[in-house]
């Protein structure tokens, strides 16, 4: 499913170089559930953003069913990044004038589903990740883990095949971050691939595998 050979990306500011990723390989295939575990700073952002393809390395190899990513163009990145892969953000990224039931909405009607359609899904999304009777609710009426809980609904209401979370429990308390993690599980039993990014080692092990990165580099 997705294939990265010897990816490298660095960042550069000022005099300095930062070697964010350093000859990454790796291989998902579908059905995975895999953590990406590693300390601030070690490249687990920008490895989910080149995996989302929301970035581009600077050289390496990235295969995505197949394809060769840096082949693809603007509008290709866009649709598969719509249609089969799920983002939930480190900071949430929910839109702040928006309802719970909209923020979900919008990815849904830029994939062509009509009002009533993407509400109902919204609504049905909203229920599975227990925030039904906070569909109204604006992100600054809710509680960190009830945006936390409305970022993942926002990324599985769409069925994508890869579902790609940067700490997806680093907000919450542990109650809530093992419920979120049940969910993710639930999903990846129903065949949902899953990559899953965390600093925390207890929450890693309720992965399938477990992938190390440090300075860069995977162990
Ligand atoms: N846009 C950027 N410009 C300059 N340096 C960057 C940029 N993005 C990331 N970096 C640097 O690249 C390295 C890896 O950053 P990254 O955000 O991937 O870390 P992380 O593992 O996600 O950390 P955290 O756990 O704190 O979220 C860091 O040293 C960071 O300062
Ligand atoms: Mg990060």
């Amino acid at each position: 499913m997705i294939k990265l050979k010897n990816i490298k990306k660095s960042f550069v500011l000022g005099e300095e170089k930062v070697k964010a990723l350093d000859d990454v390989s790796l291989e998902i295939e579908k059905g995975d559930f895999i953590a990406i575990i590693g300390p601030s700073g070690s490249g687990k952002s920008t490895l989910m953003n080149i995996l989302g393809l929301l970035d581009v390395p600077d050289s390496g190899e990235y295969l995505f069913d197949e394809k060769e990513v840096s082949n693809l163009s603007d509008n290709d990145l866009a649709e598969i990044r719509n249609k089969k892969i799920g983002f939930v953000f480190q900071n949430f990224n929910l839109l702040p004038k928006m309802n719970a039931i909209e923020n979900i909405q919008v990815p849904l009607l830029y994939r062509g589903m009509t009002d009533k359609e993407s509400k109902d899904r919204a609504l049905e999304v909203l229920k599975k990740v227990g925030l039904k009777g906070r569909e109204q609710h604006l992100p600054s009426q809710l509680s960190g883990g009830q945006q936390q809980r409305v970022a993942i609904a926002r990324a599985i209401a769409g069925n994508p095949e890869i579902i790609l979370a940067d700490e997806p429990t680093g907000a919450l308390d542990s109650k809530t971050s093992e419920e979120v993690m049940e969910q993710l599980k639930e999903l990846n039993e129903k065949g949902q691939t899953i990559i899953l990014i965390t600093h925390d080692i207890n929450v890693a092990k309720k992965a399938k595998k477990i992938i190390e990165i440090l300075d860069g580099k995977l162990k």
